[in-house]
């Protein structure tokens, strides 16, 4: 059992031995891994991307962003990894604003892009493995078996000297989620990672975020196919035209998705427990 914090702590009684996240109340009184407060972006043509935005990420939540095509999903990724710095407002992680810890944040929270091949820049898988490890430092034992693991968690057991520009384009999301995985994030975001799979790929990217979960691992994770991972989710933000509409405990979220140019689901038919693509 985890404890408010993500780690194991010792069964008490059988009353509270239950797996559960944090209740609502209880995330409130934590410190989020990460946070924007006011968050605006205008690029430099004038366009307003993003607007006063506030939203907050806890340890070991699994959360589902959506919003229609252009509502500011992957812009609000790129400010929350300091890929992109905001026009006013700003982004905290763990507290502190992130130009002022911009190196520790990069190694706890990865951001696996929506276009894989812009991540990609290894030459062979395993150079593209092996490059965020590298880039933290670590000792050569410690780069391999980060490797190994990754591959055998992502099942990417192509020759490892293979080229990615030679991987389809579900491997090669693969491989763009494994290049983040080896630096052991401890919040995951992941912009929809399911573009460009066939069933067998989405059902194993799923399970794999259900492990990382279990792991106490923080799943952010972007989609507007809320069909296919909602009922794992425990909260659901919405945006729309570069604002949060709706945020809060997916229950209560879900039956507004339709106003917000999503699938809308009927869940007098489609329980909440029924959205998802994992085989029961
Ligand atoms: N360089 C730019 N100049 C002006 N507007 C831009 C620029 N880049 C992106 N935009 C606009 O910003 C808005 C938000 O884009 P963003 O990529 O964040 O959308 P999204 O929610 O991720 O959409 P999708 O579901 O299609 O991935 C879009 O309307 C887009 O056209
Ligand atoms: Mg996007």
């Amino acid at each position: 059992m985890k404890n408010e914090h993500g780690k194991d702590q010792p069964r008490q009684s059988s009353e509270n031995s239950e797996r559960h996240t944090p209740k609502r109340e209880n995330i409130a009184t934590l410190c989020p891994d990460l946070e924007t407060r006011n968050l605006t972006y205008h690029f430099p043509n004038g366009m307003k991307g993003l607007c006063q935005v506030n939203v907050s990420f806890y340890k070991g939540e699994f959360v589902l962003l959506a919003g229609r095509n252009g509502s500011g999903k992957t812009l609000l990724a790129r400010h929350l990894v300091g890929l992109l710095r905001p026009t006013e407002g700003a982004v905290f992680f763990r507290g502190a604003p992130l130009p002022s810890c911009l190196d520790k944040a990069r190694q706890k929270v990865g951001l696996v892009f929506q276009d894989a091949d812009s991540q990609i820049i290894g030459q062979t898988i395993e150079e593209e493995l092996r490059f965020g490890p590298e880039n933290l430092g670590l000792p050569e034992g410690e780069i391999q078996s980060r490797v190994e693991s990754v591959i055998h968690l992502l099942g990417l057991e192509h020759n490892l000297l293979t080229p990615p520009a030679r991987l389809s384009g579900g491997e090669k999301r693969r491989l763009a989620i494994g290049g983040i995985l080896t630096l052991q994030p401890e919040l995951l975001i992941l912009d929809e990672p399911f573009a460009n799979l066939d069933y067998p790929g989405i059902v194993s990217v799923l399970r794999l975020l259900l492990h990382l979960k279990d792991k106490g691992i923080g799943i952010v994770l972007i989609t507007h196919e809320l069909e296919k991972a909602l009922a794992h989710a425990d909260r659901l933000v919405i945006l729309e035209k570069g604002r949060i509409v709706e945020d809060g405990p997916t229950q209560a979220i879900a039956p507004k998705a339709g106003q917000y140019g999503l699938h809308p689901l009927d869940f007098s038919r489609t329980p909440l427990e029924t959205c998802t693509w994992l085989p029961r």
